[in-house]
C-alpha cells in the first residue's frame, strides 16, 4: 500500500505540473481529492488495516493528501493569475490607433423637403398634426363635401380596404380630424403619405407625399391665403419667386384656386419644364367650404378659414431639377447622396 501511495503521489505531481488551465487543475482536484478521488479512496480503505499499519500508512497518506492539496492550490492560483492576465491583454485598447471613419448619411430628399416646408410654416405659427394613412371614407370624402359621384371616389382612383376604409388619397382628411379635435383659432399643417391607383411613370406614383394646411379664425380672407402662400413660395424657392392664383374647383373650398410659380428655369418665357406656359402649378387652395366647417361644429357666421394642399415630390422635383419621380423610391445611394 505504501508503494501505491507513492505511485499516486508521483502521478498527481506529474499531472499537476502539466496542467495548463484552470479547468485542468479543477479536474485534478476532483480526481485525487474529491469524494471518489484516488487519495480519498486510499484514506477510506485504512479501516481494514491493523492499528500499527494504520499509523504508518495513515501518516503517509495524509502527508500525500496535504502535499497534493497544496500543489493543486498553488496551481489554481497560478492559473487564475494567468487567466486574468490573458483577459487584460485581450481587452487592451491602443488609444494611439487611428479611429474608424464614420460615413455620415444624408436625409432623403422627400424628408428634407417636408422638413424645410414645415419649418417655413412653423415659423409662421403653424403646428404639425398627423393623421393615419388608412382613413375612413367619411374623413377622406364625405366630410370634405365630395359629391357621391366624384370620380376620385372610384375604385379605379382610390385604394379601398373595405367599403368604408381607404388608403387616403390626399392629406385633406387631416383637415376633418383637426376640425373635430380643435376649437378655433386653428392653424395646422400636416405632411404625410398618400395613395392613388396610378401606374408609375416619370410623374406618377401610387404612393406619394403631400403637405396640407388649414387655418380657421375670425376674419380670415382670401388675402391671407395669398399672402401666406406667396411668402412660403418666396421662402422656399427664393425671394424673387413670383406667384399667380388661378380659379379652380375643389369640393372642400369655395372659392378655390391653384397657385402657380413663375418658371425658374426660363423666367416665364416658356420651356420644357413649364411646358411652354411660363408658369408651374404647385398647389391647390381655397377658402374652407362652410359645409366642411360645419362638420367640426364651427360657427360659420363667426369663423372663416383657408386651406391648401401641395405635392411634396412635385416641389422637390422642381427645386432640384429631378425629372423622374421614381428616383425618390429606388433608394439608389448615388441619387440620394447628392442631397448633402
Ligand atoms: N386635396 C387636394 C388634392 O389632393 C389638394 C388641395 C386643394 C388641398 C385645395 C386643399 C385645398 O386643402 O384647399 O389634389
Amino acid at each position: 500500500m505504501e508503494a501505491k501511495i507513492k505511485a499516486i503521489l508521483e502521478e498527481a505531481k506529474e499531472k499537476i505540473e502539466r496542467a495548463s488551465s484552470l479547468t485542468d487543475a479543477e479536474e485534478l482536484r476532483v480526481a485525487f481529492l474529491g469524494k471518489k478521488g484516488k487519495i480519498t479512496s486510499i484514506l477510506k480503505s485504512m479501516g481494514s488495516l491493523s492499528p500499527e499499519e494504520r499509523k504508518i500508512l495513515g501518516k503517509a497518506a495524509n502527508q500525500a493528501r496535504n502535499e497534493v492539496e497544496e500543489l493543486i492550490g498553488s496551481k489554481i492560483e497560478e492559473m487564475k493569475e494567468l487567466k486574468k492576465k490573458m483577459t487584460l491583454a485581450a481587452e487592451k485598447v491602443d488609444v494611439t490607433e487611428p479611429g474608424k471613419k464614420f460615413k455620415i448619411g444624408v436625409k432623403h430628399p422627400i424628408e428634407r423637403t417636408i422638413e424645410e416646408i414645415s419649418d417655413i410654416f412653423q415659423s409662421m405659427g403653424y403646428s404639425i398634426a398627423e393623421g393615419p394613412q388608412v382613413e375612413s371614407v367619411f374623413n377622406a370624402f364625405d366630410a370634405l363635401n365630395s359629391p357621391e359621384d366624384h370620380p376620385s371616389r372610384d375604385k379605379t382612383d382610390t385604394f379601398y380596404i373595405t367599403e368604408n376604409m381607404v388608403l387616403r388619397p390626399h392629406t385633406s382628411s387631416v383637415q376633418i380630424r383637426t376640425l373635430l379635435a380643435q376649437e378655433p383659432p386653428i392653424k395646422v399643417i400636416s405632411p404625410g403619405r398618400c395613395f392613388r391607383c396610378d401606374t408609375p411613370d416619370a410623374t406618377h406614383s401610387p404612393m406619394f407625399h403631400q403637405i396640407e394646411g388649414i387655418i380657421v379664425d375670425q376674419g380670415i380672407t382670401m388675402a391671407d391665403l395669398k399672402g401666406t402662400l406667396d411668402s412660403m413660395a418666396k421662402e422656399y424657392f427664393g425671394s424673387d419667386t413670383r406667384t399667380k392664383f388661378r380659379p379652380h374647383h375643389f369640393p372642400f373650398t369655395e372659392p378655390s384656386a391653384e397657385m402657380d410659380v413663375l418658371c425658374f428655369k426660363c423666367g416665364g418665357k416658356g420651356c420644357r419644364i413649364c411646358k411652354g406656359s411660363g408658369w408651374i402649378e404647385i398647389l391647390g387652395c381655397g377658402m374652407v367650404h362652410p359645409k366642411v366647417l360645419e362638420v367640426g361644429d364651427i360657427d360659420t357666421e363667426k369663423y372663416t378659414g383657408f386651406a391648401f394642399g401641395m405635392g411634396i415630390e412635385r416641389v422637390a422635383m422642381l427645386k432640384y431639377g429631378i425629372d423622374d419621380i421614381r428616383l425618390f423610391y429606388e433608394n439608389d445611394m448615388r441619387f440620394i447622396q447628392q442631397f448633402k
